[in-house]
């Protein structure tokens, strides 16, 4: 995400991957090493994650496509985590000091039976999957990736909703102990975003624990975050704490930075540019030339129909 003028961040410090890339260009200096480790593809040997642990008995699943993953460093190393930080390689350099366990989800609001879980408790709730997805960065990055973890909808019949529940809030960890730019008012901290009732039970909508089959890396938002893949990866909140169903629209953390550039929707749309740059293209990470982004981020045939009747350009 770019951060706009309500935020205390000079715009070198802006990082879209073109400029992530000069910089390490930059840093790098000699351009044999730029070109061995490719344009754009993040590889800072100091914020190397280590490898996490395996999950046993990961199902495949029907919601996966088949395209060339990006690679597991790319994935774990070039992160939007505000809380970590404003820049790509901050996550991975600062994440560690997460605690991931012990580790609550409360679910509540709009619901019979709010109840806060213990994760080890969220994990059984549903068979593991593997499911590759495409991921797209308003930004104009994107990657597909493995990730693990089961449908969103599970969590409704565990606490019953009622039929006042229209929209769904997220609400991620701030915690300034852990997560040393929660102090900075980079953003309105927790870090919100929000669903409506139906996109948030879709099926695509995923709870995940984890990626390329390991648990999932701190920096990319450990122990459970949101992935939504035909929405723009900030509607993909991180780092989870509380689940809560609502009658009213939520006001994401975006809506309230940027309102004229980040709305409730933020459906993937080559069509409808972003007030400061197009959405008609999109770069894969460690990948040079960029391709056309599709609507819906190639999911439009499973998701359009919530939208029928919408004017997606209004509503965006
Ligand atoms: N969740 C929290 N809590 N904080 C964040 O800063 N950034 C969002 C989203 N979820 C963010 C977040 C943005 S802008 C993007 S593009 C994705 O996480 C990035 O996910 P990734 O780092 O796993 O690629």
């Amino acid at each position: 995400m770019l951060i706009k003028s309500a935020v205390d961040i000079p715009p070198s410090e802006i990082t879209d991957p073109d400029l992530f890339a000069r910089r390490r260009h930059f840093i790098q200096g000699a351009a044999a090493s730029a070109l061995a480790s490719g344009f754009g593809l993040p590889a800072l040997a100091a914020a190397a994650p280590q490898r996490g642990e395996k999950f046993p008995d990961i199902r495949k699943s029907q919601w996966t496509v088949d395209e060339k993953l990006t690679p597991y460093e790319s994935v774990t190393t070039y992160n939007n985590f505000y809380e970590f930080g404003p820049d790509k390689d901050d996550p991975a350099k600062h994440a560690h000091r997460l605690k991931s366990r012990p580790w609550t989800i409360t679910v509540e609001g709009e619901v019979k039976r709010p109840q806060t879980f213990a994760i080890e408790d969220v994990l059984k709730w549903a068979p593991l999957e593997e499911r590759i997805y495409r991921f797209r960065c308003v930004e104009g990055w994107s990657m597909v990736v493995p990730w693990i973890g089961f449908s969103f909808s599970e969590i409704a019949r565990r606490v019953e909703i009622t039929g006042n529940a229209k929209y769904v809030e997220f609400v991620s960890l701030a915690d300034a102990e852990q997560m040393p730019y929660v102090r900075v008012p980079l953003l309105d901290w927790p870090y919100v975003e929000g669903l409506r009732i139906d996109e948030a039970m879709h099926p695509l909508t995923l709870l995940a624990a984890g990626l390329y089959g390991e648990v999932m890396p701190k920096q990319n938002g450990a122990p459970l975050r949101l992935i939504v893949p035909w929405k723009y990866g900030f509607k993909s909140a991180k780092s989870i704490v509380k689940i809560r169903f609502v009658r009213d629209m939520p006001r994401s953390s975006w809506m309230k930075s940027a309102p004229q550039e980040y709305g409730f929707y933020s459906n993937v749309n080559p069509e409808v540019p972003h007030p400061r740059w197009s959405q008609a293209q999109e770069r894969r990470l460690g990948e040079f030339l960029k391709r056309k982004t599709l609507p819906f981020n190639g999911y439009a045939e499973q998701v359009a129909a919530l939208y029928a009747g919408m004017d997606l350009r209004r509503n965006y």
